[in-house]
């Protein structure tokens, strides 16, 4: 009798001993949520992420949502004249402070979501790869409400509690559907964004290599938009191009032997990496003004969205947002991601750690050496 309650309350302390250390995932995850098409979507598709609140916006997006304070978290991302990035919701935000409850900034009216104010796109290369669209480019980030400055960080459906940065932020395409009136669910997709750069990469779960996980690798976090996306953009000119896939993110070729680079823990440096990747073959570059693919932006302000309350009172009076802050920091390493890490922002969008504040060098890898 005694022994039997002996070691269940040994059984009991030892279940909650590993709870408290287990990190808290979500029980589903947002990369493995399925959705036909835009109408199945719920109001919410992660109404309770178990470790950040509540979901901060919402999926179901239409006329009513369709203004300059809308907070809708689902995005498309079709063609160099038609795609969406993530952004804060409030002015002067950091994206490693609001990477939970990023909200879509599109070139289109038609999403229910922001507009990103005209100008503010300054030069966008999109390379449509058999695996994956990749639109990269510079951006006067303020005008989506990114801190002057701020070297950003990556934006994907996974981050530590599996929720997704932001949490529940779903994407739709229709680059590999077949028609440009059916979209399809992405159900992996990264955002590099910061530096006045930015880097979009959709990776179609029915692309001829199946491997949507390896094409949108998200435990790169601290490389940037020229390990995890390579490309060529110049800023100031605007074209889309046929590419040939990129080698798999990580993936390296030394002395013979293929190897796979792991991105070392927060709290080490970084160090000297140990290869350098290939921008793939491109062709068929149409350039187009911007003029011609944004004109419907020319009418939308660039004053700030949102409300006038800065964003750092605004994310302490968000539910959970004081964790969510510095359990974020890490946007989306899985594995030994943990939610007490301090914050590093070692992810710049297309640099490595902060060298991505080299005005110019942004997409290439003159720094890294
Ligand atoms: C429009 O979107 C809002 C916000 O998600 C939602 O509350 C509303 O029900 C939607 N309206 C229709 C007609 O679907
Ligand atoms: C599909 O969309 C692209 C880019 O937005 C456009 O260039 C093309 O003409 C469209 N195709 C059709 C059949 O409408
Ligand atoms: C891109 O060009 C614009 C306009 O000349 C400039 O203001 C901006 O700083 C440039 N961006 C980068 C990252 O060099």
């Amino acid at each position: 009798m005694g022994g039997y309650a002996v070691s269940t309350i040994l059984t009991l302390v030892s279940a909650t001993y590993v709870l408290a250390l287990t990190p808290a995932i979500e029980p589903t995850p947002l990369a493995s949520l399925h959705f036909n098409s835009p109408a199945d979507l719920p109001y919410q598709v992660e109404p309770s992420p178990v470790l950040r609140g509540s979901q901060f916006g919402y999926n179901i997006c239409n006329s009513t949502t369709q203004n300059q304070q809308s907070l809708c978290q689902t995005m498309y991302v079709n063609h160099l004249d038609d795609f969406c990035l993530w952004g804060p919701d409030k002015p002067n935000s950091k994206i490693q402070d609001t990477e939970g409850e990023e909200v879509a900034w599109c070139t289109s009216n038609k999403y229910g979501t922001r507009q990103i104010p005209g100008g503010a796109l300054q030069g966008a290369q999109l390379l449509r790869a058999p695996d994956y669209t990749l639109i990269s480019g510079f951006i006067d980030q303020t005008q989506v409400n990114i801190q002057d400055g701020d070297s950003g960080g990556e934006l994907d459906p996974h981050g530590q509690d599996l929720a997704g940065n932001p949490m529940g932020g779903i994407v739709f395409s229709n680059a590999f559907s077949g028609s440009n009136t059916t979209y399809q669910q992405v159900p992996e997709w990264n955002l590099f964004i910061g530096s006045g750069t930015f880097c979009l990469k959709i990776c179609p779960d029915n692309g001829p290599a199946k491997n949507s996980a390896g094409f949108c690798r998200n435990t790169l976090d601290r490389l940037g938009c020229f390990y995890n996306s390579p490309a060529n953009p110049q800023n100031g000119t605007f074209e889309a191009c046929d590419s040939a896939n990129m080698d798999l993110p990580g993936v390296y070729v030394a002395n013979g032997q293929t190897l796979t680079y792991t991105q070392p823990a927060e709290s080490s440096p970084l160090g000297a990496l140990p290869y350098t990747p290939t921008v793939p073959a491109s062709s068929n570059c149409p350039p187009f003004a911007s003029t011609a693919l944004y004109a419907a932006l020319a009418s939308v302000s660039s004053a700030p969205q949102g409300s006038s309350t800065p964003a750092p009172s605004s994310a302490a009076s968000t539910s959970g947002a004081s964790s969510r802050g510095a359990s974020t920091s890490k946007p989306s390493s899985s594995g030994s991601a943990n939610p007490t890490t301090t914050p590093a922002n070692g992810a710049s969008a297309f640099g490595v750690s902060l060298a991505a504040t080299i005005a110019g060098v942004v997409f290439s890898v003159t720094f890294l050496s």
